[in-house]
């Protein structure tokens, strides 16, 4: 299809140039989890749909993990570090406190020339990310823009909790975004919203200011992943509905002019509740969550990437991304490839 799908039609669009992803070689299925906590590949499955996750090993970083996804996303847009003009990454597991870890994937890929920052989004990260870079390219300011989505959530993951540990997964995934003067291709429209009331919902309190590592925490889960999964299943299943029906309406096209929905992986089935309420065939609907869990920033881009290596998706189509996570925050971003 190649229908004008937006009405402001901008003069330069942030193109798809590359896309790229990279888990870690350790698996942890849920036969594993089993003899871990009280739980079985039954209950994990049925409820989640996830079959096993990527572990990092202790000397494995988000870093290395978006190092790695980015090297793939550049070749394929047969750009180099030094090419690059803006590098932002979305994680919610950074390197370190600072600098961030755009700074130490600028530092590998000899990226002199870029401005370089992270995104705390959580899963929604990757979205905004692709948002940000939008304005910056279609700006006619920036040329390019490599964008990663990386986690290492496993390292605050805490496997004693079993409403917890069997969801995270590690992993990471990149996009380069190239400017281009066809109107038709690219990041055609992004939307993005956030409700901080519900932060409590999906948190990790420690270590930031109001819990600082020299201080001893009243409760050490503190340093761990906290999900009241329960609390926002329905949020999440309605907020994927109506961000996907914003796009249809902002971009003036039809759920069937969609080719593929890619969503953040964080349940098949809040996915494929949305997709029924979409009115969205199975087929056009992308999941890998079985393979990898919930990777929050990094969960839309590796899926991106496993869609389009999959062949599910061509030049062409129409594709959205959508995401929904801790803050809350939510978004989403129409792209043609
Ligand atoms: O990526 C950020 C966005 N993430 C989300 O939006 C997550 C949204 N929520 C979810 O995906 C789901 O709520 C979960 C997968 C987290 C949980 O599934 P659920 O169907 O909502 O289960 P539940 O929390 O209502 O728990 C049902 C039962 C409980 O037992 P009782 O109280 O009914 O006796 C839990 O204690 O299942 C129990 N349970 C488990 N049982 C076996 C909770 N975790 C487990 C487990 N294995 N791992």
């Amino acid at each position: 299809m190649n229908k004008e799908v937006d009405g402001r039609c901008a003069a330069y669009r942030a193109v798809i140039a590359g896309t790229g992803s990279f888990t870690p070689k350790k698996i942890l299925t849920n036969e594993d989890l089993s003899k871990m906590v009280d739980t079985s590949d039954k209950w994990i499955t049925v409820r989640t749909g996830i079959k096993r996750r990527h572990i990092t090993e202790d000397n494995e970083t988000t870093a290395y993990l978006a190092i790695e996804a980015a090297k793939i996303a550049l070749a394929e847009a047969g750009l180099s570090g030094k090419d690059l003009e803006i590098i932002i990454v979305a994680t919610i597991t950074p390197e370190m406190v600072f600098p961030s870890t755009a700074s130490f994937v600028q530092k590998e890929l000899k990226a002199k020339k870029a401005f370089v920052f992270d995104l705390a989004a959580a899963c929604s990260g990757f979205i905004y990310s692709i948002a940000i870079a939008q304005q910056f390219i279609e700006s006619g300011r920036y040329e390019n823009c490599l964008i990663i989505g990386a986690e290492t959530l496993s390292k605050i993951t805490n496997y004693k909790d079993r409403t917890s540990c069997i969801l995270f997964g590690d992993g990471a995934g990149a996009v380069v975004l190239e400017r281009a003067k066809d109107g038709n291709k690219g990041v055609l429209y992004s939307t993005m919203g956030s409700d901080g009331e519900v932060w409590k919902a999906l948190n990790c309190q420690a270590y930031g200011s109001r819990y600082p590592a020299r201080k001893k925490l009243d409760d050490p889960n503190k340093i761990y992943m906290e999900i009241h999964g329960r609390e926002v299943y329905q949020q999440a299943v309605r907020k994927i509905v109506t961000t996907v029906q914003k796009c249809l309406k902002e971009c003036d096209i039809e759920i069937d002019d969609i080719a593929m929905l890619v969503s953040h992986q964080m349940n098949a089935r809040i996915i494929e509740s949305a997709a029924k309420r979409l009115k969205l065939p199975d087929e056009k609907v992308f999941v890998n969550i079985q393979e990898y869990g919930n990777t929050s920033a990094a969960s839309v881009p590796i899926a991106f990437d496993d869609c389009r290596k999959q062949g599910k998706i061509k030049k062409g189509d129409l594709v959205i991304l959508v995401a929904f996570g801790a803050g809350l925050t939510w978004g989403a971003n129409v792209v043609q490839l």
